[in-house]
């Protein structure tokens, strides 16, 4: 029996994974409700017989996928991608999202960028009226970090944000290396108030490699609730 939370990630995926057609090059998300994503899909390749392949967006989607049997290749084989079904931290009503909470922002940004759509699937707690609550992830190369931070953090203070506390993601005592080695900053910024212009500052800075703010790349998102509903907004 599932959770209500996980109900709720379950139904989105399966309605996710009803847009999927035969022949199609999919980007995988990664998270707890990409996850649910590549189980249905598994599920409908067993089933049906449905061709795809999939360009993972983590090495924890892609051992999935291999244990699940859904086939897999790299983004530089597939060149482009058909679909990209992936999760969200936060989601606002204009289709703009906060995404990096499982350190996968990077390989994720590429592929949904490389994809003719992307749909994004999350339970209904993501729903939000203004982006920020959630920590914004922000990948920074490890050379001269703690430099690359305090230049985001005069950054934050130079835009007036509300809240400007800037931190370090560890994994236990050492930092938490992503897949292409580098680390996270977690911006706690409580309100986003301009997320395309914050978005693109970011990306100024040197040693930043990108953040967790995808702008104009999302087109549909589907919520799922517990009662096993979902809503859908484009
Ligand atoms: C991974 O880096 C993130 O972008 C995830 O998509 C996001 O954290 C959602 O994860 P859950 O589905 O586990 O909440």
């Amino acid at each position: 029996d599932l959770s209500p939370i996980d109900k709720a990630k379950f139904v989105a995926a399966r309605r996710a994974v009803g847009y999927v057609e035969n022949g199609m090059k999919l980007g995988l998300g990664t998270g707890s409700t990409a996850a649910w994503m590549v189980r249905c899909l598994a599920e409908r390749i067993r089933d049906e017989g449905l061709r795809v392949v999939g360009v993972p967006t983590s090495t924890r989607t892609a051992e999935l996928a291999r244990q699940l049997g859904v086939p897999v290749t790299s983004l530089d084989d597939a060149k482009w991608l058909d679909l990209t079904i992936d999760g969200a931290d936060e989601v606002d009503q204009g289709l703009n999202l906060i995404k990096g909470g499982g350190a996968a922002l990077l390989q994720e940004k590429i592929v949904a960028t490389a994809s003719d759509q992307m749909i994004v699937i999350a339970d209904w707690a993501k729903d939000v009226a203004q982006l920020g609550a959630f920590p914004l992830p922000v990948e920074v190369i490890p050379f001269g970090w703690q430099t690359t931070k305090a230049l985001v953090e005069e950054l934050l203070v130079s835009l007036d944000v509300l809240s400007h506390d800037v931190t370090l993601r560890m994994n236990g005592d050492r930092p938490l290396v992503t897949d292409e080695a580098n680390y996270i900053l977690d911006l706690h910024l409580r309100r986003i108030g301009n997320p395309r212009q914050l978005a693109m500052v970011l990306n100024q800075i040197p040693g930043v490699v990108e953040n967790g703010l995808f702008i104009d790349i999302c087109d549909i998102v589907i919520f799922g609730h517990s009662d096993g509903r979902v809503t859908v907004r484009d």
